[in-house]
């Protein structure tokens, strides 16, 4: 039994894998075996483990000033990044507030939306929607707008008043439907409406272009400012620095986190556009919150490294390439006794699977944890949902590496549906 508590689990209960070190792709457990990486870490690890110029810039910054507060002085790392944020957003976006990780990222934008009606002299809108199948952190806040979540949450703590589930767009016309008739029927109490551009723990599904665009128009019809929780997909994990540039989301706020820094450093950012500040500005209003480590120098330093890193290497167009790539693939599995349904964007993948015979059904998730299991046998790390896998291969992944995850994956999966 050991003293660690680790994250959804039982006091003391250990894990499957004892990890001990890390380079690029590959990390090594505590018996010296070598699993290559899909996972990220918890989908973070955008540019591997190891990586020297990023290692260099922390050991840099920490000797220069390895901590200084925002509350009442700024520092230059962190009016650097801000700005480096806000040019990347190609300036939809106008203000930034850096914090600690993707749950601090997501409770800013929620607090901040609802500040933005209360400023403008609305103050009952403050309603906060979100989707089913979505996650967005684990804060009160967070969980409460968390979907997928939702049951289990409730059987042991209390979900928040004031937060409401539509309709994932895993069925877009039901979605939409049930968004309208709240935005018609209930405009004048609803704040935000928070989604991810590609539910990631809810099973990567990828919303249209259509779909993207009628949710941006109703919510600016109904002054419903629309939050875009980038935590996952933002920092180029799927081609772009932004996902909702991919699927014509114009959001009033972006989230964003993992991807950022490639998990050297607790960072999290919620990027604001100028109308969603101003009446703040106007009204004189300061948000009254802020935690300790908020925009800590060193954390500022790992993101700029990592944008740096991803510009210089090109490496937006390379996902792009790769994850249609690996996505055909995969598609080509398909055997007699299941199918398989390949979804995602850039190198955010997610692998249904389905029994063709004897019955038509989608995996169990006891049998995908199966799945997950077989394929860390075989040296590949890969998360899992409900009904399938999901993969989030460093960025910087090697063409001989990506050959030898689908190489473990076509094994793998055939072994459960040839
Ligand atoms: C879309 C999304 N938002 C928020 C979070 C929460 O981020 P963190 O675990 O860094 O608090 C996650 C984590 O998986 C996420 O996927």
């Amino acid at each position: 039994m050991s003293a660690l508590w680790r994250p959804y689990a039982v006091p003391g209960v250990p894990a499957s894998l004892r990890l001990a070190q890390g380079e690029g792709a590959y990390v090594t457990d505590s018996a010296g075996r070598r699993y290559l990486n899909a996972v990220g870490g918890l989908w973070n690890l955008s540019l591997g483990l190891g990586n020297d110029k990023i290692i260099e810039r922390v050991c840099q910054q920490m000797r220069n000033m390895a901590y200084a507060s925002l509350f009442d002085s700024t520092h230059t790392p962190a009016e650097l990044l801000a700005e480096r944020l806000i040019s990347l957003s190609a300036g939809s976006m106008k203000f930034v507030y850096l914090s600690t990780s993707g749950t601090s990222a997501v409770e800013v934008a929620l607090r901040v939306a609802r500040l933005h009606h209360r400023a403008n002299g609305h103050s009952s809108k403050q309603r906060i929607l979100s989707f089913d199948r979505s996650y967005h952190g684990c804060s009160a806040m967070n969980l409460s707008a968390s979907g997928i979540v939702r049951g289990d949450v409730e059987k042991w703590d209390e979900i928040l008043p004031g937060f409401q589930l539509i309709p994932s767009p895993l069925d877009e016309s039901s979605s939409l439907e049930c968004l309208s008739r709240l935005l018609r029927e209930d405009a004048g109490e609803i704040a935000c409406l928070i989604m991810e551009p590609i539910l990631g723990s809810g099973g990567i599904i990828v919303p249209s272009p259509e779909y993207c665009q009628t949710v941006t128009k109703l919510c600016r019809n109904a002054d419903v400012l629309l939050i875009v929780d980038e935590v996952a997909t933002g920092g180029g994990r799927c081609g772009s620095m932004f996902a909702s540039n991919l699927l014509s989301l114009e959001p009033d706020i972006i989230t964003l986190s993992k991807g950022l820094n490639s998990g050297y450093f607790p960072v999290g950012a919620t990027l604001f556009s100028a109308s969603t500040c101003l009446p703040i500005q106007r009204a004189n209003i300061p948000i009254q919150f802020g935690s300790t480590q908020d925009g800590n120098p060193v954390g500022c330093a790992t993101v700029l490294a990592a944008l740096d890193i991803v510009a210089e290497e090109g490496l937006l167009d390379r996902v792009e390439t790769l994850g249609h790539r690996i996505r055909s693939e995969l598609t080509a599995l398909a055997g007699e006794r299941g199918a398989i349904s390949v979804r995602g964007m850039g190198l955010m993948i997610g692998i249904e699977l389905s029994h063709e015979y004897p019955d038509k059904r989608l995996f169990t998730e006891l049998e995908t944890q199966q799945v997950r299991m077989r394929c860390q046998e075989e040296g590949l790390l890969v998360y899992s949902f409900d009904s399938g896998i999901s993969l989030f291969p460093p960025l910087t992944i090697s063409d001989d590496e990506v050959e030898e995850m689908l190489e473990i994956l076509r094994d793998v999966i055939s072994g459960y549906i040839a």
